[in-house]
């Protein structure tokens, strides 16, 4: 088979080059130097499945488009609807993102199983046995799911035309490979060609397309950052393969909210939805244990309450340690030397750990509080209440301030029988009467003398 034309060019600076060398010469940047295609327009290389013709678009007004068509994919999985805005717009390409192991294979293939349309799950990373092996695990004995061992675009066009499944996943993009291209499955141009040919066929054929991709070290998606501007979804599988939970996060949708977040358990059988994470994240503990405090906060638009765990105690080397897992270490710091300053805490001579429990990290300030809560009481020795939570977030002046959605927080600390909230002064609430109590405050020294005293 001919080979279609290619070129090399440079990704920062977009000089063409006839071969591929280390350094760009133009721009002086390394390794930015890139395999293209350069001829696209060629007609073999695109496959049609019989629904286009080469009619050139109108402009449209927009009140006449119609949606109705547009329909959405139920999936059985009701997390995974959540964080795609409901259901699987037909025709659209996500990408699923995340760390090796973290179940990425497990949650489509557990999806095809369950799913009464027919679907194709194209693996090109595990044999036909293993996927059947793995199917057997996650248990379903009457499904509609075809697989496929395969990495050659070509041949997988072939097959979805045979199969015409309403489901078709890609585990995973890095494995593709088209022959129009002499580059190794796994390269930039690969990739990118590869992604733009299956999304076409999406956009054409009206079946969406999961795309399952790998992660760099530093925790990006593997390949060129524009495989993500041209899905239409981004999804993001995470949390520690050692702690319980994976969060399904949304990074980019253009058919919904980014702000769903889907919680995992991986379990014998496959990964399960867990309907009330808050209720796993406390840890249930009978006596009264220092250096614990609950923080009320929003994962997207989801509250959730979560244990923080301090450890403050007296360093050894002269100067004092400060280590924080799932929040972070810059911010740590601050409310350390806003303690310090406003409260007159001496902790110079100390190392503070910090950690989240279930392995979750957060970025919400309305942690703020609670942070320094358990710190505080890991330094007295003092528990604090095993009733209390914590939603506010903390100025450098010391002051206690108001968060979002503070309401919703309310709700869930009340719905999981927490007894007392500390928020805000500023927060502005209705008039609604919750059997939680409220305890509005402006500066951290007033939250403290209530809950130590
Ligand atoms: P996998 O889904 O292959 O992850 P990825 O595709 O993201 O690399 O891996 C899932 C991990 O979960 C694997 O280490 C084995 C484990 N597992 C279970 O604990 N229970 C199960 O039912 C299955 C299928 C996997
Ligand atoms: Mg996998």
């Amino acid at each position: 088979m001919a080979k279609i034309k290619t070129a090399f060019f440079c990704q920062n600076c977009g000089t063409q080059f006839a071969k591929w060398q280390g350094q760009c010469t133009s721009c002086k940047e390394w390794n930015t130097i890139v395999e293209e295609l350069i001829n696209t327009g060629h007609a073999s290389a695109s496959i049609s499945l019989g629904t286009s013709s080469p009619k050139l678009p109108k402009p449209q007004r927009i009140k006449e488009i119609s949606t109705e068509d547009d329909k959405r994919l139920l999936l059985p999985d009701n997390e995974l609807n959540r964080v795609l805005g409901g259901g699987l717009v037909s025709g659209s390409v996500v990408l699923l993102g995340g760390e090796p192991g973290i179940g990425k294979s497990t949650l489509l293939l557990q999806t095809c199983l369950e799913l009464s349309e027919v679907s194709l799950y194209i693996s090109g990373e595990e044999s036909i046995k293993q996927i059947k092996m793995r199917a057997d695990r996650i248990h379903t004995a009457d499904n509609n799911c075809y697989v496929l061992a395969e990495t050659q675009l070509e041949n997988i066009f072939e097959q979805i035309v045979l199969v015409q499944p309403g489901l078709i996943i890609i585990d995973s993009i890095q494995t593709l490979q088209t022959e129009y291209l002499e580059a190794t499955a796994g390269s930039v141009s690969q990739i990118k060609e590869c992604t733009s040919r299956l999304i076409k066929v999406a956009k054409e054929s009206g079946i969406p397309v999961i795309l399952v991709g790998h992660i760099t070290k530093d925790g990006s998606l593997a390949g060129p950052k524009i495989l993500e501007h041209m899905v239409d979804t981004v999804l993001q599988f995470e949390g520690d393969r050692n702690h319980l939970f994976r969060i399904l996060r949304s990074l980019k949708n253009r058919f919904g909210a980014t702000s769903e977040i889907g919680i995992y358990e991986m379990e014998g059988s496959g990964l399960k939805a867990v309907e009330n994470p808050s209720e796993i994240l406390i840890s249930k503990h009978q006596e009264a244990l220092s250096g614990i405090a609950i923080a009320s906060v929003m994962e997207g638009l989801r509250p959730l309450l979560i244990e923080i765990q301090a450890l403050v105690s007296t360093a050894v080397y002269g100067t004092p340690q400060r280590s924080s897992t799932g929040f972070n270490a810059r911010r740590l710091n601050m409310l350390l030397a806003v303690l310090e300053k406003r409260a007159g805490f001496k902790l110079a001579a100390k190392d503070v750990f910090l950690n989240i429990t279930g392995g979750m990290t957060v970025n919400d300030p309305a942690t703020d509080l609670a942070v320094l809560a358990a710190i505080l009481s890991s330094d007295f020795d003092l528990d604090i209440n095993k009733k209390y939570c914590f939603a506010a977030e903390v100025g450098l002046a010391g002051e206690v301030r108001p968060v979002t959605r503070v309401e919703q927080r309310i709700q869930e600390a009340e719905k999981l029988g927490f007894t007392d909230i500390f928020i805000s002064k500023q927060c502005r609430l209705s008039d609604v009467k919750y059997r939680i109590k409220i305890h509005p405050h402006n500066k951290i020294q007033e939250v403290f003398q209530v809950v130590f005293k």
